[in-house]
């Protein structure tokens, strides 16, 4: 029987993180076990980066190593993430296979001396990539440390070399089935692209000037559905000889290299890697996103932290550290939002080799130190949460995600170069996350009948399936809230014709979108009710809407900026520019307020987070993080898991789980 949830054997909520002991020698290990036991740790990633030991060489095993630290960690009481180490293939695979080596679009072929220097569509790389993972799934599938599979390491390496090239004809075939309508759908009538046969198609590779829309947007879907066929073929040579749960840790920020819907359903639980790119407050929201994405993802199923750093903030080139009492916000930033448990990147911090830098739960200074002394704590408070097991989060607001949409926002020639996806996506995020609303990512094309408010950030391409289901949506009772540029494309990259955005989402919004007019790099608009727009205006009018700003310069004066529609038993607001942050605050706040969203727990100050997390049961738990250097007092005292007393006020920088009563 396979065993979905992996706190099943860990007795409570994942604490760890990726482990090396092959960086080490035996003193280091046996500290290790001491090291271990005093941070409660309970579950190690071993063997990310192990495939040149475990195959020295070609079709030699030697597994004799690995044996013996997963032995030590299960005699330690410690559960074993085993990966496997595809991530990162030695150098007698690449002297050997040379052609599996990744290419770039200006057709550089790399060398080896970093990781991830192979071709997932060449096959040599594809053939050793199964036979490690089944020979570690042969030896180690049913071994009692186990609770995990690790496959690969955040998978999302491209390249454009000729096997490339041959995978994505074959994935072209398919897709298209035949070259007439391959021509069709990427316009090849323009600028005498059209190809007479299929050898003529080649992936986007470096070219003159713009490339085909049409085939960037393809080759990004043909990378992703080459990279779920790799995790795929790796997963069933594992589960041909384990029944132990099957992941790979996604990699979520502004990495968006494969579908990540379509690959989280193929994981049995979904795990993803987490480092803020700001300091403080941002990194804390820069936490909340990941985690509402990760578990959003997987459907709202509990999902588990795979990696975050102890003190590590990339910022612009240089790492800053956490502050003290970071480590257990972020840790339960997570946790609060569905995580069961949280693991780090890594363990003990290397001595050498490229991550020599890199933070790590036991630093260069040793144990005797301040982050080791923390990791201690943030284990304690994690051991302490074990009945949070299996519960989740319930949000009544979706932030709409399509890779779809990213890619295509992606592609040469667009009318403005600063529609930015990734951007647009936080920065909805960020404004819920101020309002203390709990919020989920949907893609457009998902039932979202349980959510109050939706919002399209960045819906730049919007297929006919999903125009209809936010149609279907606001028809039915739904708030949404749609931002410019939204359904100016469908799912070939062709322009909707008649005006934007796609046909049936117009109905719900009551507007048509006539003329894109992009506003200058320095240029700042005011709005008649007073907000500021930057980086975007269009020219449409209204077909029902009510107009709640009009534009106020140029040509678009007196034209609408921003509308509200009601259809059905529902309304669809619009927003044809990029207001100013704080003016974008107040109109989610306001949008937060007609769909009747309130916080998970009312009366809190700003800086302060809570979120709930429930069990079927109906039991449920508050997890409340004071990122403010007061103390809060609590609205509501209960039960506070972590101190095992009643918690009356939140500490400064301090936390609180809270039994729900
Ligand atoms: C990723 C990788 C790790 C490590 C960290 C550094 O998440 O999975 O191997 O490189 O980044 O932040």
């Amino acid at each position: 029987m396979t065993t979905r949830s992996i706190t099943d054997r860990l007795g409570g909520l994942a604490f760890g993180g990726d482990y090396n002991p092959e960086q080490w020698d035996e003193p280091v290990w046996k500290e290790d076990d001491d090291l271990m036991r005093r941070a409660r740790v309970n579950l190690a990633t071993v063997g990310v980066f192990s495939w040149a030991l475990l195959e020295p060489e070609e079709g030699r095993h030697d597994f004799a190593w690995l044996d013996a630290h997963i032995d030590r960690l299960h005699a330690n009481g410690v559960a074993v993430d085993l990966a496997t180490p595809t991530a990162s293939p030695p150098p007698w695979f690449t002297l050997a296979h040379p052609d599996a080596l990744p290419v770039r679009p200006d057709g550089t072929r790399l060398v080896h001396g970093s990781r991830d220097t192979y071709c997932l569509a060449a096959p040599a790389y594809r053939i050793a990539a199964r036979r490690i993972a089944a020979a570690l799934a042969e030896r180690y599938g049913d071994h009692p440390a186990l609770a995990l599979w690790h496959v690969h390491n955040e998978y999302g390496t491209l390249c454009w070399c000729d096997h490339a090239a041959a995978a994505f004809r074959v994935w072209l075939r398919a897709r298209h089935g035949s070259l007439d309508a391959l021509n069709e759908a990427w316009g090849t009538a323009f600028w005498s692209q059209r190809h007479t046969s299929w050898e003529q198609v080649l992936p986007p590779r470096e070219t003159q000037w713009h490339k085909n829309p049409g085939q960037a947007l393809d080759f990004r879907r043909f990378w992703s559905d080459e990279i779920i066929a790799a995790f795929r073929e790796q997963r069933d040579a594992i589960r041909a000889h384990s029944d132990r749960p099957v992941t790979t840790n996604l990699m979520l920020p502004a990495y968006q290299n494969v579908d990540l819907w379509a690959l989280a359903r193929e994981l049995d639980v979904v795990t993803s890697d987490q480092y803020p790119n700001a300091p403080g407050l941002d990194a804390a929201a820069g936490v909340a996103v990941h985690a509402d994405r990760t578990r959003s993802l997987g459907g709202g199923r509990p999902w588990l932290l795979m990696e975050q750093g102890t003190n590590t903030v990339y910022d612009d080139g240089q790492i800053l550290g956490k502050e003290p009492g970071e480590i257990l916000r972020h840790t339960l930033g997570h946790i609060a939002r569905g995580s069961e448990g949280a693991l780090f990147f890594q363990w003990r911090q290397s001595r050498a080799g490229a991550e020599t830098w890199h933070s790590a739960m036991v630093p260069h200074a040793g144990p005797d130190s301040r982050i080791f002394r923390e990791v201690t704590r943030v284990g304690e408070a994690v051991a302490r949460l074990g009945e949070l097991a299996g519960s989740t989060v319930a949000a009544s607001v979706a932030v709409l995600d399509d890779p779809d949409a990213w890619w295509a926002l992606g592609v040469d020639g667009l009318p403005s170069s600063r529609l930015d996806y990734h951007a647009a996506l936080v920065r909805a995020h960020r404004a819920l996350w101020d309002a203390d609303a709990t919020v989920d990512f949907a893609h457009p094309e998902h039932e979202l009948s349980r959510y109050r408010l939706v919002i399209a950030p960045a819906l730049f391409l919007l297929s006919d399936k999903g125009a209809e289901n936010l149609r279907d949506y606001v028809a039915d009772g739904g708030t949404l809230f749609v931002q410019h540029a939204a359904g100016f494309v469908d799912d070939r990259m062709h322009a909707r014709l008649g005006g934007y955005p796609a046909e049936p989402l117009r109905e719900a919004l009551g507007i048509r979108v006539e003329e894109y007019r992009p506003l200058r790099q320095d240029e700042r608009i005011t709005l008649s009710d007073g907000s500021h727009g930057t980086v975007w205006s269009e020219s449409l009018r209204t077909e029902g809407a009510q107009t709640l700003a009009a534009y106020t310069h140029g040509m678009l004066t007196g034209g609408p900026a921003l509308t509200r529609h009601r259809s059905g038993t529902g309304q669809g607001w619009y927003l044809s520019t990029r207001l100013d942050d704080a003016d974008y605050a107040d109109l989610v706040g306001r949008l937060l307020k007609e769909a009747g969203v309130e916080p998970d727990v009312p009366g809190l100050p700003a800086g302060v987070e809570a979120v709930t997390r429930h069990a079927l049961d109906g039991r449920h738990w508050q997890v409340l993080l004071n990122h403010t250097p007061v103390a809060v007092p609590l609205p509501d005292p209960a039960h506070d898991l972590l101190t095992d007393a009643l918690a009356q006020e939140l500490p400064p920088g301090g936390c609180a789980v809270l039994r729900g009563h």
